[in-house]
């Protein structure tokens, strides 16, 4: 018999990965809680606030007594809304039937792959990328191939021959992050279009993974996979209010795909959450249908912020700095400044510059496992949670230290 003492966790955990940039939080949270400044590009999260309406709809709600339990796939209305405001966006019918809510971008990328993988099923996915596929796909018995990005000019693309080397009878999944966390690449649209022949080709389940689609600073719409043909049938949007509407801690979004996938989803919901806060579904219909000027300030903000710190990397000797217009990272080649420094455990590197100058950011590592011949050294950057002022600060600390 078991025990407290004794406890050992289930076999299947042994599988399960982890966000490990929370860990580089706990290490800043720690360092700054022995009083040093930390300038924080580690996480992707916000200080920026949830624009005003959506917090009063939200109050206004539980004022109301819109405190308890919805449906599993979400309250009639928002999934209209999101619907109405996918269709619009995305240039595919759909449906309130074919929204299930979620609460949060993120759970939809385990219910999705519960719902269509079975043991045993290559699933491609992008590395470095989001750390969650890779652990959900390993966790639910899928097989992770991983396809990747390289530097084409000075933009991220995907590596069509690293997706085309990972495919093979048994892939049945495809995992697309079209504005990619980390690189913050924006896929080109000859890109995307290789990508759904390929998934229509094969006869691939897709998730695109959709959680920056509209954090973008050229004006320009957002390419997207879901609007070609033959896509919109065998996939499922993950949507996500965290970012376009600085709502990360509220844990809002949805999968929107085929119906029978997404009923497939709700019952996933029935088992795990129930349902999501129905307050926060309400100021989900404000924050699709309501003033949009907050979500416009937003990415004006996050543009400002992405200025200033590329500028502030690029005067660093030794760092480059890939364009992006899209996301809020940026994706630095630190190679050369790590290899005057010594090279080393890269880690170490990541602590050592953090404690020295207080910037704080995320490693390679953190964004899935180390493929065969990688030799540079990138970071991320994050730019999400860190004013102009400070993050010159910072920057400022960071090309002393770099460059001593
Ligand atoms: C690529 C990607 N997918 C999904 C998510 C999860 O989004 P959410 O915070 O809404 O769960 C994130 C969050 O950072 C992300 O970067």
């Amino acid at each position: 018999m078991s025990s407290a003492t004794t406890f050992r966790a289930a076999e299947r955990i042994g599988t399960l990965g982890t966000e490990t940039a929370f860990a580089v939080s706990a290490d800043a949270a720690a360092w700054k809680a022995q009083g040093n400044e930390v300038y924080p590009f580690h996480l992707g999260d916000m200080n920026i606030r949830t624009p005003l309406n959506i917090i009063e709809r939200a109050h206004e709600a539980m004022v109301d007594g819109k405190t308890g339990y919805t449906p599993a796939a979400g309250i009639p209305e928002l999934r209209e809304a999101l619907a109405a405001s996918l269709s619009t966006e995305r240039g595919v019918s759909y449906s309130p039937e074919q929204v299930s809510v979620q609460p949060g971008g993120k759970p939809v990328i385990g219910k999705f792959l519960m719902a269509v993988m079975e043991p045993g099923d290559e699933v491609l996915y992008p590395n470095p990328g989001y750390p969650i596929y890779e652990s959900q796909v390993d966790y639910l018995g899928g097989v992770g191939r991983p396809y990747t990005y390289y530097v084409e000019g000075n933009r991220f693309r995907i590596d069509r021959e690293s997706v085309q080397s990972a495919l093979s009878r048994a892939t049945r999944v495809l995992i697309f992050n079209a504005q990619h966390n980390p690189t913050g690449a924006d896929a080109d649209a000859d890109d995307i279009e290789w990508l759904a022949a390929l998934a229509n080709e094969r006869d691939l389940w897709v998730l695109s993974d959709d959680p920056y689609h509209d954090i973008r600073y050229d004006g320009a719409a957002s390419q997207t996979m879901v609007g070609l043909a033959g896509i919109a049938e065998r996939c499922v949007i993950g949507y996500t209010f965290s970012k376009k509407y600085a709502m990360t801690g509220w844990r809002l979004g949805a999968a929107v795909g085929p119906r029978e996938v997404v009923d497939v989803i709700t019952k996933l919901n029935t088992n795990d959450e129930s349902c999501t806060n129905h307050f926060v579904q309400l100021a989900g219909v404000e924050a699709l249908t309501g003033d949009q000027s907050g979500a416009q300030e937003i990415v004006h903000t996050l543009g400002e912020r992405r200025n200033a710190v590329v500028s502030g990397l690029c005067a660093i000797d030794g760092v480059v700095v890939p364009d992006t217009a899209a996301t809020f990272y940026l994706f630095v080649d630190v190679t050369g400044v790590y290899r005057r420094m010594g090279g080393g455990d890269q880690q170490q590197f990541r602590i050592d510059t953090m404690q020295k100058t207080g910037v704080s950011f995320c490693s390679r590592t953190h964004f899935g496992r180390d493929l065969p011949g990688e030799d540079r050294a990138w970071i991320r950057f994050a730019y999400s949670g860190i004013d102009v002022e400070v993050a010159n600060r910072g920057l400022a600390e960071l090309k002393e230290y770099w460059e001593s």
